[in-house]
């Protein structure tokens, strides 16, 4: 992989022919405890092999395998000896490429289909029931499959809608298996790495930990390394990850921005600290912070300034750190953590040139003693998977199994002025809100639940004899599996009913509580 490669273990390669269908893929095959990494379908056949593959999986994708312009994989790939399974798109461009047929005969199959398992299976569909419901996209169809190959399953639509040849460990599927909507999908893709290709579930928490710890150990030496702490998920293990490591070269920065939840600079300051034993400076930036958003209003100008801010914050504590130790003649602060994941290296394009950065790119005229190299201990890693440490390494549950918060926090769930009392009111509702999420037994069903409070909206109101004049609080629960898209979750009415109450009971100047019922598109999840 890159020059940061991450891991000594021998990937399954998930070659992307688009559409982002590769990294549900590769989360599978992490889920079946093989180690996976994505590669463009540009990749030439001399590169994929460089990577040492067990096993190769060729993702879908949204193209006809005869248009001009479709996605192709250097065909030699097929001649490495290598475990390979090919899936909807790369299950026709496998079939292609190895002498079968592909036709469009105008039968086209969208979402879920009967499939009918052809004699035992093979390898790849043995023991599964002989009919079976199957998530399809694809309008065209492998119409004779290659020589040399069985045909394992066929559908009303399709002669060939999966087939093996297991001499050479060539396995397809015309469905998704990577989708819960496969009734047996998860299993396709088990017998294909475990049985087909022979690999054992060596992936797992335990043993990243392992690696990573003398990874970080053999990078840092005895140099001294900061890490900046969130409140999120992914800082808290990247940091508690370095802190196993090497202990107290260790500092973690902790940058309150006046913008937290209700209890979340105490969960890291207490929790988060005694249970990893890090080193931890709190700096107390939230009068700052509140100084700059003053008669500030437009979202954008709001997340510049908290931006802004924040790496202010945190350079004045490095300068400090790296004066510090220069003054006691202390090893010198070379590394910084980042809690980069695999998701943002893919996305990034692999994440060549990422190695170095100074920290001051923000800021004119900070010394040049503020070049840092990275520690990012999370690069291979997905967020579950980050969590499964998280937990390993003893992190509360309250922070392991946090919903997403933006960095710029609250400040972008008001709309209007980000001021101290308005934060107070909508960190009681939202308090109130994750209260009643939580007690409902609902955080797995939702994604997040941002709590906005219009600041500049004001409506008519009832309470006691009175008439009021207050503000509305909206609650946004969104259901998503990577907050590209999202969709609103069905709460149950009860839990709406009560959460309702609560509010306008309980926080002074909201008397309407409002739920948002629009998907991501066209509503984002965040409100600014
Ligand atoms: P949107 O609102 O764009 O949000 O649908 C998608 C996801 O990103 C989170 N989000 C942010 N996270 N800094 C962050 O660290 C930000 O500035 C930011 N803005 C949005 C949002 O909570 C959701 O999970």
């Amino acid at each position: 992989m890159t020059e940061q490669s991450e891991t000594q273990q021998r990937p399954a390669l998930v070659v992307d022919f688009g559409a982002q269908y590769a990294q549900l893929i590769a989360r599978r095959v992490r889920e079946a405890g093989v180690y996976s990494e994505i590669v463009p379908h540009t990749a030439t056949a001399a590169e994929i092999a460089e990577k040492n593959p067990v096993a190769i999986i060729l993702s879908g994708g949204p193209s006809s395998v005869y248009e001009e312009g479709a996605p192709r994989l250097d065909p030699a790939v097929f001649d490495l000896g290598v475990p390979t399974l090919g899936i909807c798109y790369g299950f026709q461009y496998m079939a292609q490429t190895l002498g079968g047929e592909v036709a469009n005969t105008g039968l086209r199959e969208y979402g879920a289909t009967d499939a009918v398992i052809s004699g035992d299976g093979g390898t790849l569909l043995g023991g599964q029931p002989a009919a079976q419901n199957v998530w399809m996209s694809h309008g065209d169809q492998v119409a004779k499959a290659p020589e040399g190959f069985d045909v394992l399953a066929t559908t009303d639509a399709t002669k060939v809608a999966a087939f093996a040849n297991e001499e050479r460990g060539f396995y397809g599927v015309q469905w998704h298996p990577e989708v819960k909507h496969s009734d047996h999908g998860q299993q396709v893709l088990e017998n294909f790495l475990h049985k087909g290709a022979g690999l054992a579930s060596d992936w797992n928490s335990d043993n990243v930990i392992a690696e990573q710890v003398e990874r970080i150990r053999e990078q840092v030496g005895d140099a001294r390394v900061i890490s900046a702490l969130s409140g999120g998920v992914d800082s808290a293990v990247s940091t508690a990850l370095v802190h196993k490591a090497i202990g107290d070269q260790l500092t973690a920065v902790f940058v309150d921005h006046g913008l937290l939840r209700k209890g979340e600079r105490e969960q890291v300051e207490k929790d988060y600290v005694e249970s990893t034993g890090v080193r931890l400076i709190t700096v107390d930036a939230a009068d700052v912070f509140l100084g700059h958003l003053q008669g500030v209003t437009d979202p954008e100008e709001k997340r510049k300034i908290i931006g802004r801010e924040f790496i202010r914050a945190f350079e004045k504590v490095q300068l400090d750190l790296v004066a510090e130790a220069k003054a006691s003649g202390g090893a010198p602060v070379k590394f910084l953590v980042q809690g980069t994941l695999y998701p943002d290296v893919v996305e990034s394009g692999g994440g060549a040139g990422t190695a170095n950065i100074k920290s001051h790119h923000n800021v004119g005229g900070l010394p040049d003693d503020l070049d840092f190299e990275l520690i990012e201990p999370l690069r291979a890693l997905f967020k579950d998977e980050v969590r499964a440490i998280g937990r390993e390494l003893g992190i509360p549950e309250a922070i392991v199994g946090r919903q997403p918060f933006p960095g710029p926090g609250l400040g972008i769930r008001i709309i209007g002025e980000v001021t101290q009392d308005r934060l107070e009111i909508l960190r009681e509702a939202d308090a109130i809100a994750r209260e009643e999420l939580t007690k409902a037994g609902l955080d797995q069903d939702i994604w997040q639940c941002p709590v906005v409070l219009l600041a500049d909206v004001r409506s008519v109101g009832v309470q006691g004899d009175g008439r009021t004049y207050g503000h509305p609080i909206v609650l946004r629960p969104v259901s998503s599996e990577d907050a590209m898209t999202a969709d609103w979750t069905r709460l149950p009415y009860d839990v709406l009913s009560k959460i309702s109450n609560r509010i306008t009971n309980g926080v002074r100047d909201v008397n309407r509580v409002v739920l948002d019922v629009t998907s991501k598109p066209p509503g984002t999840i965040e409100w600014e």
